[in-house]
């Protein structure tokens, strides 16, 4: 059973991704968005460095974000053909609501930047357990665009790299459950 509000740990329990492309309107609103965002921002981070961004693309943007992508991706692959074109216009106009995460870690800190970088995957999984909480479904991708200069550099400064693109909206189609992780493969008791 997915979304299951009746109890905290419940809605835990029920989370699921959306799959990006099957979530539609409605997404958040406004108010909504700035408290899954609120809460996103409120994660364990060492040293209070708060080494994460985040920049929505409203959806009067989305074309000129795939045109970013289109551009990016030609400048990249110069004999790119058209289906690949329309994948990147079909990443940018997915999903009602969108969030860009960014890594900012912030360097000639004594905090080591790879625990700025957990940092931010738990600011994500926040930004999720909130959109869930809400009643939406959020979807986290990276995939070609989040690797690649021209793209990074129109979200984010020299030092900062997307984390993800997180695509927020309601499910369009009924979600499934995925398989688990064995428990006892990966939880263990230290015997030594
Ligand atoms: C850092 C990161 C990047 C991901 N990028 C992609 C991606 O590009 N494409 C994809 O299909 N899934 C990607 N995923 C996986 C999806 O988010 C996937 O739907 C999710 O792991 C499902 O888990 P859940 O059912 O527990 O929500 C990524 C996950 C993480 C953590």
């Amino acid at each position: 059973m997915f979304n299951d509000r009746s109890s905290p740990l419940a809605l835990l329990q029920t989370r699921r991704s959306g799959k990006p492309r099957d979530l539609i309107a409605p997404g958040p609103d406004d108010a909504q968005l700035r408290q899954i965002l609120e809460v996103a921002i409120r994660t364990p981070d060492h040293g209070k460095l708060a080494p994460w961004r985040f920049v929505v693309v409203p959806l009067e943007k989305r074309a000129a974000f795939a045109d970013l992508l289109e551009t990016a991706y030609r400048a990249e692959k110069p004999d790119a053909g058209r289906l690949e074109i329309e994948a990147m216009h079909q990443f940018a106009h997915q999903a009602p609501t969108l969030v860009v995460a960014l890594s900012a870690p912030v360097t000639g800190s004594k905090i080591p930047v790879w625990e700025q970088i957990l940092s931010v995957g738990a600011a994500i999984m926040n930004l999720l357990n909130a959109t869930h909480a809400l009643g939406f479904a959020g979807g986290w991708l990276t995939g070609w665009p989040t690797y690649n200069q021209d793209v990074r550099a129109a979200f984010g400064a020299e030092g900062e790299s997307i984390a993800g693109f997180v695509f927020i909206g309601t499910p369009g189609k009924p979600q499934e459950e995925r398989p688990r992780p064995d428990y006892d493969a990966v939880i263990s008791v230290w015997d030594r």
